[in-house]
């Protein structure tokens, strides 16, 4: 059977989970007046700095009660700052469905570790049972699982009257889902995943309640000086005016901010915020869309409402692929991902290299809907390429 190689390429081919594709019109011009080559202490890079939070309240919608900082060492830096500085004093549940979640299990059970301690995990694809969290408790949790393709489709499991901190990874889920402030105390995020910005830098959100128990609360165990949110048992203010706990990038910051105003911008009446979840609920739809009728293919997830409208995670269930050994599965699916990436296609795109093999596609308000409709012929191209040398 000849089998006919498509035409029509994406016109952007990038679809990372992070760092992510750059905004549509990007260009670096913006670095000529750019402070860069400037101390982050000095005046202009503090205004930087602070340029980042406010515009961060701005677009994300950010309640005037929550306090905004930037801290080192990306989305990672900025959940273990947070179970490390806050965990401790009452019971902690981890509540974990993928890759990154499972590394919070790591910190709080063999790192930290926690005495009082629940874990609530489950599989690639699929949720825990999440109202198990009664809100005595402080609860860690990501909000959309990367890796996973599964998110929460809400916070109805987090009582409002709460007396545990809730620490939420929501570094895939922000900019591209609405996140309930009243029930999330601490949110992190970094800027290379849904706004498409540099790596390297983290976002922590925290709540009125957040600070009672960073200001209320010692831990037992060392804080190296990057976690360190308090000065003298009070929250260090000036973290979240624009001082940071060592050197950012003003380069990232810089191009941060640009993206920012670019999402603020878009959207007319309704917002850029509700434009960027809308551009990715749509990217979602039409990936969706195609494996709901495609007979080899389907959602990683099985539960609509908790598909991940982010990184969209697909496995293969043609019968002769399921008859395959893993390693067999894994070599096929990263077979046609190199196919369709050697054709200068699409790039990244392959399923998370600890979760089940298939293909996650980064959907993103930032990607564009033509791109995606334009990536799906060859993913079915590729998969009839890679049968055909496979089971002939
Ligand atoms: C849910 C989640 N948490 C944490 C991380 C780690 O993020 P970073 O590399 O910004 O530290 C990632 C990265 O993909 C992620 O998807």
């Amino acid at each position: 059977m000849t089998i006919v190689m498509p035409t029509i390429k994406p016109v952007d081919g990038r679809f990372s989970p992070g760092p992510s594709r750059k905004r549509p019109g990007w260009t670096p011009d913006f670095l000529k007046d750019a402070a860069l080559g400037r101390s982050h202490r000095s005046p202009l890079g503090k205004q930087v700095l602070k340029e980042v939070i406010d515009l961060t309240r701005e677009v994300l919608e950010v309640p005037d009660s929550h306090r905004i900082a930037i801290v080192p060492a990306s989305d990672t830096g900025a959940v273990e700052m947070a179970m490390w500085s806050m965990l401790g004093p009452r019971g902690v549940d981890v509540a974990a469905w993928e890759n990154f979640g499972y590394a919070w299990i790591t910190d709080a059970e063999s790192q930290l570790p926690l005495k009082d301690l629940r874990i609530l995990k489950a599989d690639y694809g699929e949720l825990p049972d999440l109202s198990q969290y009664t809100g005595d408790r402080d609860l860690v949790f990501t909000w959309n699982g990367t890796t996973g393709g599964a998110r929460v489709p809400n916070a109805d499991f987090i009582p409002t009257d709460r007396e545990g901190v809730t620490i939420c990874d929501a570094t895939s889920a922000a900019f591209a889902q609405e996140l309930p402030w009243d029930k999330l105390d601490v949110v992190t995020y970094s800027w290379q995943k849904n706004m498409g910005g540099e790596a390297g830098h983290g976002m922590i959100i925290l709540s009125p309640h957040a600070v009672e128990r960073l200001e209320s609360y010692t831990p037992p165990w060392p804080l190296p000086k990057i976690f360190r949110m308090t000065k003298n048992g009070k929250l260090n203010e000036s973290l979240f005016e624009g001082s940071t706990l060592n050197t950012p990038s003003l380069m990232c910051a810089e191009d941060h901010i640009e993206t920012l105003k670019w999402v603020r911008d878009q959207g007319g009446k309704k917002g850029g915020l509700q434009w960027m979840h809308d551009r990715a609920d749509a990217n979602f739809a039409v990936l969706q869309d195609w494996m709901d009728k495609t007979p080899w293919i389907e959602n990683l997830c099985a539960v609509p409402e908790q598909r991940s409208n982010t990184g969209v995670c697909m496995k293969i269930i043609d019968p002769r692929f399921a008859a395959l050994d893993a390693s067999a599965q894994s070599a096929f699916a990263s077979a046609v991902v190199k196919m369709i990436s050697d054709q200068g296609v699409a790039y990244d795109f392959g399923s998370y290299r600890t979760a089940p093999p298939g293909f996650r596609v980064w959907a993103s308000g930032l990607i564009g809907k033509q791109d995606i409709l334009d990536l799906i012929p060859w993913l079915e191209w590729g998969f009839a390429v890679q049968c055909e040398k496979t089971f002939k």
